[in-house]
């Protein structure tokens, strides 16, 4: 089986919810402690044995890339002041020369066009899209456990979580097959339904293991919810064809493209954290 070697960040979006901080500064640029969020997803696919990170971003979003470089003064003037520590860990979170190439979305038609984008760099091989305002912490990588899953089932492997019945017009919703409690068999997808047309409460969340074939479904640019071209319509057409199943990853997911999501996880991060943990906890102790 073909490994998953490509991770596709879709990092186009406008990020409006996140106003007036996204204005300029791109939403994935936003510090959840003190590290911006696409790190996080950089440094996961990374840990999954991740060797191409494309980045298919947009207009004003080159800070993204310009993160990613090695920032060649600030590295010196570390190591000019034996700062080493600091020095080796900024080392370990950046990816080696190569390894992260970024495309353009040119307009913001949708999580599908955003993936389409990258089907040259992506080519004719299974790969991984992650997006970045889903922040998952995790004993292991919520992309290796998915990746594992993968190596056993093949096909499609997308990560999902229960939500509340109110909550279903957020999502897309998986229509259940068989099911371990685990890794549960889809045999429909529905985007953003009403509650009571829901299939079921498990709905997918921002990681996916996709084939190749997606991508010629997404070429037929059809227009889907929102007037958007959505991911979860090509996946649709796919089921039936191709494995496909969601994982219920072992972890804890934020959606940080929400105020209160964002909020939740700077807060659960820096209380876990050795060095600041146990004087932030105090600080937050004084406002509940
Ligand atoms: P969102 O639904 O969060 O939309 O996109 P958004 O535009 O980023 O943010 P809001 O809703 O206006 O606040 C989900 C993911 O798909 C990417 C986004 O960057 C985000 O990672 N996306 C969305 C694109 O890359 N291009 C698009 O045209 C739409």
């Amino acid at each position: 089986m073909a490994k998953i070697r490509k991770v596709v960040l879709p990092v186009a979006g406008l990020g409006t919810r996140m106003l007036p901080a996204t204005r300029v500064l791109p939403k994935e640029m936003l510090p959840v402690v003190d590290k911006p969020i696409v790190q996080y997803a950089v440094e996961e696919a990374m840990a999954s044995g991740i060797e191409e990170i494309i980045l298919v971003s947009g207009r004003g979003k080159s800070l993204i890339e310009d993160h990613f470089d090695r920032a060649v003064e600030l590295f010196e003037t570390l190591a000019r002041r034996g700062r080493r520590a600091e020095l080796q860990r900024l080392l370990a979170q950046t990816p080696e020369p190569g390894a992260i190439v970024a495309t353009r979305q040119q307009e913001p038609k949708g999580l599908g066009h955003a993936v389409w984008c990258a089907r040259h760099l992506v080519g004719r091989e299974p790969f991984a899209v992650v997006l970045v305002d889903d922040l998952i912490d995790a004993p292991v990588p919520c992309l290796a456990q998915m990746i594992a899953v993968h190596e056993r089932t093949g096909g499609n492997v997308v990560a999902v979580v229960e939500v509340p019945r109110d909550h279903t017009a957020r999502y897309g919703i998986v229509a259940p097959g068989a099911d371990d409690g685990r890794v549960v068999e889809i045999r429909g997808l529905v985007e953003k339904p009403a509650p009571d047309a829901a299939p079921s409460r498990l709905a997918v969340i921002g990681r996916y293991i996709l084939l190749p074939e997606v991508m010629d479904e997404l070429a037929r640019h059809e227009i889907g919810a929102g007037g958007e071209i959505q991911l979860t319509d090509a996946m649709a057409r796919l089921i039936g064809r191709q494995p496909f199943h969601g994982l219920r990853f072992e972890g804890r997911r934020f959606d940080c493209g929400d105020r209160l999501g964002y909020l939740e996880a700077i807060v659960a991060l820096a209380a876990k954290r050795p060095d600041i943990g146990p004087a932030f906890r105090e600080i937050l102790a004084r406002y509940s």
